[in-house]
């Protein structure tokens, strides 16, 4: 009893170790409250590089921006699959991928993310262009140009998810929009709650209703439903299409994986676009210098815009939009909370740098966390501050940044790094800038006043885009233009 008390000592070679009073549990309370003040009070007593066991698990922190690229680039003994291929089953309700009962299934799902970039991102694109102004057009460009009032999340929230899931999953064949769209997202919002919970492996049936929300949230993808929608992305026609595949696949396990790609296509985007959308319509001048460049970047191709038409935003014209790009960059960079997470595959030594090593052990668990890059004030000057501009320099996107008076390799990491990192980034970074561009074309935008900037909510520390802890009370109406 006394050793499994006293638990895990730290050997030599090994970075410094800490441990809570409580065995097992460890830090993880601590972690939770505030993952980047507890990671900072811990930088400075003990240096860039220390264990911590958070939730029976042996997390080693690198702290330090420069020693990122190590770590990113160590693949053999260092894996992230087998991590989520744990995880991943137990928070969406399918039965796991790798190992010989689906054989390939992995490799192919793999490939599969493909189709979300390159030349597949053109398509993608122009469908989300289509599917926003749908959205818009029916929901809220249907009145005279009174203000109205509404909730700035809310609307985001709204919009964006019925249109990426559109884009994604493709619309009901009797018609352009599905019925249900808020019951769904009311029953996604109630899932993406207890996510965190699930991640950090909390049986499901210990919280409350979400398996039963769960089990209706796959039940929406079943095959006998998706065979009634049409003009779906090419990447769930080949996702559908593998798991038909495997024999052994239940349809309900088919159903399980589509309704993942929801969490990953609007878990992250819904929040990322509202913290866009929040910074720049708080700051006057940021809005007016972001509005002129999308009219201009339209002007430049021929289109004269009005309020009274609908706009196109291609790709190409996306890609010259650099002012609202930086403005995006910046809103993920003072939202954005994604651990990246690798597990030592044996006992091995660490190499940070030329002259520096580690000991970890098998079934450690090494962790990058970005925000504390984020939010260094010798890599971003002033970084509570939301500057529009931060990521532009002479007209072009500014990519160098630096610590200790090195360039570093990675300076904004909201989408994860190396083998993990998002397939969907391009393409959410898309919704989100065509998103905006209709927001700010269509609309006069006001803040209510007396509201501070909302706090982040910590709840999804580690695992992405922070939610705001409250919304923000805003006022629109459509120009006159
Ligand atoms: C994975 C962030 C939007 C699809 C990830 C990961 C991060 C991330 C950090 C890696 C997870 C890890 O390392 O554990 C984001 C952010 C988004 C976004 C910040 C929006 C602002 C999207 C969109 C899609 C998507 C729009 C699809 C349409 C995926 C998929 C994975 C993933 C499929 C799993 C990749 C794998 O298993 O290797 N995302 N994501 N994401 N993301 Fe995104």
């Amino acid at each position: 009893l006394f050793w499994i008390l006293r638990g895990r000592t730290r050997k030599p070679g090994e970075p410094p170790l800490v441990k809570g009073w409580i065995p097992f549990i460890g830090k993880a309370l601590d972690f939770g409250k505030d993952a980047h003040k507890f990671l900072e009070e811990h930088r400075r007593k003990h240096g860039d590089v220390f264990t911590v066991q958070i939730a029976g698990k042996f997390m080693t922190f690198i702290m330090d921006p420069l020693l990122y690229p190590s770590i990113i680039k160590q693949g053999r003994q260092l894996d992230f699959h087998e991590f989520t291929d744990k995880v991943a089953p137990l928070t969406f309700g399918y039965p796991p991928v790798l190992g010989t009962t689906f054989p390939g299934l992995w490799e192919q799902i793999k490939r599969s993310f493909q189709l979300l970039q390159g030349d597949h991102l053109a398509p993608l694109t122009e469908s989300m262009m289509g599917n926003l102004m749908l959205v818009f057009r029916q929901d809220h460009l249907n009145g005279a140009g009174d203000w109205r009032r509404g909730s700035l999340y809310e609307f985001c929230c709204s919009v964006m998810f019925e249109a990426t899931f559109l884009t994604i999953y493709g619309r009901p064949v009797t018609g352009i929009r599905h019925g249900g769209m808020d019951r769904l997202r009311d029953d996604f919002h109630k899932f993406d709650n207890m996510f965190p919970f699930l991640i950090a492996q909390i049986p499901i049936w210990l919280l409350g209703r979400t398996l039963a929300i769960r089990q209706k949230l796959i039940s929406y993808f079943l095959p006998q439903h998706m065979s009634q929608w049409t003009n779906n992305s090419q990447f769930i026609r080949r996702r559908a299409e593998l798991f038909e595949q495997q024999d052994k696949l239940k349809d309900v396990d088919k159903a399980a994986h589509h309704f993942a790609i929801l969490w990953a296509s609007v878990g992250n985007t819904l929040p990322a676009t509202f913290w866009a959308a929040y910074f720049l319509v708080s700051q006057v001048e940021a809005l007016k210098v972001v509005r002129q460049e999308i009219v201009d970047v339209l002007r430049d191709s021929g289109v004269d815009f009005s309020t009274s038409s609908d706009v196109m935003l291609s790709k190409e014209q996306l890609d010259k939009l650099i002012f609202l790009e930086s403005a995006i960059s910046e809103s993920l960079r003072l939202s954005s909370a994604s651990m990246n997470i690798r597990v030592a595959q044996e006992d091995f030594s660490l190499r940070l740098d030329s002259n520096r090593s580690v000991g970890v052990r098998k079934g450690d668990v090494i962790a990058l966390y970005p925000q504390s890059l984020h939010l260094d004030p010798e890599v971003y000057e002033d970084p509570q501050t939301f500057r529009f501009d931060r990521f532009v320099q002479d007209g072009r996107e500014k990519t160098d940044f630096s610590k200790d008076g090195q360039k570093l390799r990675y300076y904004l990491m909201p989408f994860g790094s190396g083998s993990s990192m998002c397939p969907g980034r391009y393409f959410a970074i898309n919704e989100i800038k065509q998103f905006v561009c209709l927001l700010l074309l269509y609309f006069d935008l006001q803040l209510e006043d007396g509201q501070n900037r909302p706090g982040l909510d910590p709840s999804r520390a580690g695992l992405g885009i922070l939610l705001p802890s409250s919304d923000v009370r805003f006022r629109y109406r459509l120009r006159s233009v």
